[in-house]
């Protein structure tokens, strides 16, 4: 049976690489077989293009260049390791995906969304994620927990009017898609945050087992 793909969004500060690491075990003691990767990224390839992104070699890089490469780094991603291992039966746990370029590229640089939807379909064909956990948290506070990390990337220079536009794109995605994303309030504490990843989760397991 194909396995089930999982995306893990939020803002910057949102605590992405603690709760995925949660996740990745809550996964892992259902039994499933965990592909964890990211985005963009996730293939050698994909990961030179990543550093393309995020380094400051090229500030000030064209919107369309900027998005082009994320889906061109996708499309590497889905055919090398995402559609192998899906079809493989395993699980791929994900930190961003699509919802991301509608977000900051769309959201975030206004870029006109139906070309992100156009590349959306040639790049993915009908492939959606079957669950995506927005961890959402206002733009200050995360910023501010954000701000206590290592150098700001090319993203994170960006300012708190970018990161608004982001996180309300995100929030726009989460009320059109409520089936498939679900929101976790990212400022509330840890113990609090896993509780809701672990309630979504579950029904999640449960809506699998029923289905087969
Ligand atoms: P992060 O995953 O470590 O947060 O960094 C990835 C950065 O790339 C983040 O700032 C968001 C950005 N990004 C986009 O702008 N569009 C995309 O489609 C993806 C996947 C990421």
């Amino acid at each position: 049976m194909r396995g089930k793909f999982i995306t893990v969004e939020g803002g910057e500060g949102a605590g992405k690489s603690t709760n995925l690491e949660f996740i990745r075990r809550l996964l892992e003691s259902e039994g499933y077989q965990v592909v964890f990767t990211r985005e963009p990224g996730g293939t050698t390839l994909g990961e030179d293009i990543r550093e393309l992104l995020l380094g400051h070699k090229h500030t000030g890089m064209a919107d369309d260049t900027e998005l082009l490469l994320i889906f061109s780094a996708r499309a590497e991603h889905l055919a090398r390791k995402i559609m192998p291992a899906l079809e493989f039966g395993k699980w791929v746990l994900c930190d961003r995906f699509t919802d991301a370029s509608y977000a900051y590229q769309g959201g975030g640089r206004r870029i006109d969304l139906e070309r992100i939807r156009q590349l959306e379909n040639w790049v993915q064909g009908g492939l959606k994620p079957d669950l995506t956990l927005l961890l959402d948290l206002p733009v200050d506070v995360g910023l501010t927990r954000a701000g206590a990390r290592s150098e700001p990337d090319r993203f994170e220079s960006e300012g708190m009017v970018f990161f608004d536009k982001v996180r309300n794109s995100y929030l726009k995605i989460a009320a059109a898609e409520p089936e498939r994303v679900k929101v976790v309030n990212a400022a509330a504490s840890l113990e609090e945050v896993q509780r809701r990843i672990e309630m979504v989760l579950k029904a999640f397991f449960r809506a699998q087992s029923e289905s087969q």
